[in-house]
């Protein structure tokens, strides 16, 4: 799988197996949450700014654009928009442009947004958040809400049909668990599987973060209000399955980034990773969704 965007560091391919497994994610992720925005965002002005950090295939804008009146305005950025639908196929009020959240905000997007939405920039952020979070929060208008969704990598577990919980033992993992002692925790039962998390996570530190745990906090930090965490803990397993189904496509995209015999090993592990799957097993993740409110 070759990449169809820049050179940059990202650890997916980008190419038409990622798009699918982007609007296969999406449709996954807004049924786990049940919706697209949080209720507790107003969203009854017909006047709406909203733009989607991140936005890949634009999935997320153009499903939330046929809920708004045409009169809203949702602008997506990437650092890369190859994966997005040519714009002569997109709603008229969904526009699409280049920029990497690392750099500085342009000037005439400061103040512009009534809601500005981020899902799923796990694998891209290095470490510290604020300052995305500084550069996200000056897109919003006094009173505008920032969106902010992930899945909380760390609390992996791996579930087997037969025995409907099987989690790694002891307490819910805290800040120091490692990828290895949690894939390990079922590694008789799932080998494949525990070896195949172990084996990627400890290819890049982007792979096992612990920022989504603290989304909230770094909210506060921001000087957003009004801070509210939705965790999902567990998923109806029937779109947790389908959800672990997707992300085994993403196995052969870290191999693809990886120094060869680390790639080998990965692409070598995944057969097993899903003849386990096809026996009733698969990787559940704890979820977040938080919003927060600019002050006015
Ligand atoms: C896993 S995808 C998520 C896409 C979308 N948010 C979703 O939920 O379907 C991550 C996206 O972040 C984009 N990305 C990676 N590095 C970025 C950067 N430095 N600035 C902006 N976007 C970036 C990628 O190109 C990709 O489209």
């Amino acid at each position: 799988m070759s990449s169809t965007g820049e050179q940059d560091d990202y650890l997916l391919s980008r190419d038409y197996i990622d798009c699918d497994r982007l609007n296969l994610q999406h449709s996954l992720w807004t049924k786990i949450f049940g919706y697209l925005l949080h209720p507790r965002i107003d969203t009854s002005s017909p006047t709406l700014t909203i733009a989607d950090i991140g936005t890949g295939t634009a999935s997320w804008l153009t499903d939330l654009s046929a809920l708004l009146p045409t009169t809203c305005q949702l602008d997506g950025f990437d650092i890369d928009t190859s994966q997005v639908p040519p714009k002569e196929w997109l709603p008229a009020n969904v526009s699409l442009h280049k920029w990497d959240v690392f750099t500085d905000l342009p000037e005439h997007l400061i103040g512009r947004y009534d809601i500005v939405h981020v899902r799923l920039l796990v694998f891209v952020v290095k470490g510290d958040l604020t300052g995305i979070l500084r550069r996200l929060v000056k897109m919003l208008k006094p009173g505008g809400w920032l969106q902010w969704s992930e899945p909380d990598v760390r609390t992996m577990r791996i579930l087997t049909a037969k025995a409907k919980t099987q989690t790694q033992p002891g307490a819910a993992p805290g800040p120091d668990t490692t990828a290895a002692s949690t894939a390990n925790a079922n590694a008789n039962a799932t080998p494949g599987m525990a070896h195949l998390f172990s084996l990627s996570a400890s290819q890049d530190p982007r792979l096992i973060p612990a920022w989504p745990s603290q989304l909230d906090e770094y909210f506060r930090a921001a000087g957003l209000n009004d801070v509210l965490v939705h965790r999902v803990a567990e998923a109806p397993p029937h779109l947790e399955f389908a959800m672990h189904q997707c992300n085994l496509l993403m196995y052969e995209m870290f191999a693809s980034r990886a120094p060869g015999p680390r790639a080998r090993e990965i692409l070598d592990w995944v057969p097993r990773a899903a003849e386990e799957t096809r026996r009733g097993a698969m990787f559940a993740f704890e979820r977040v969704a938080v919003v927060g409110c600019k002050g006015k």
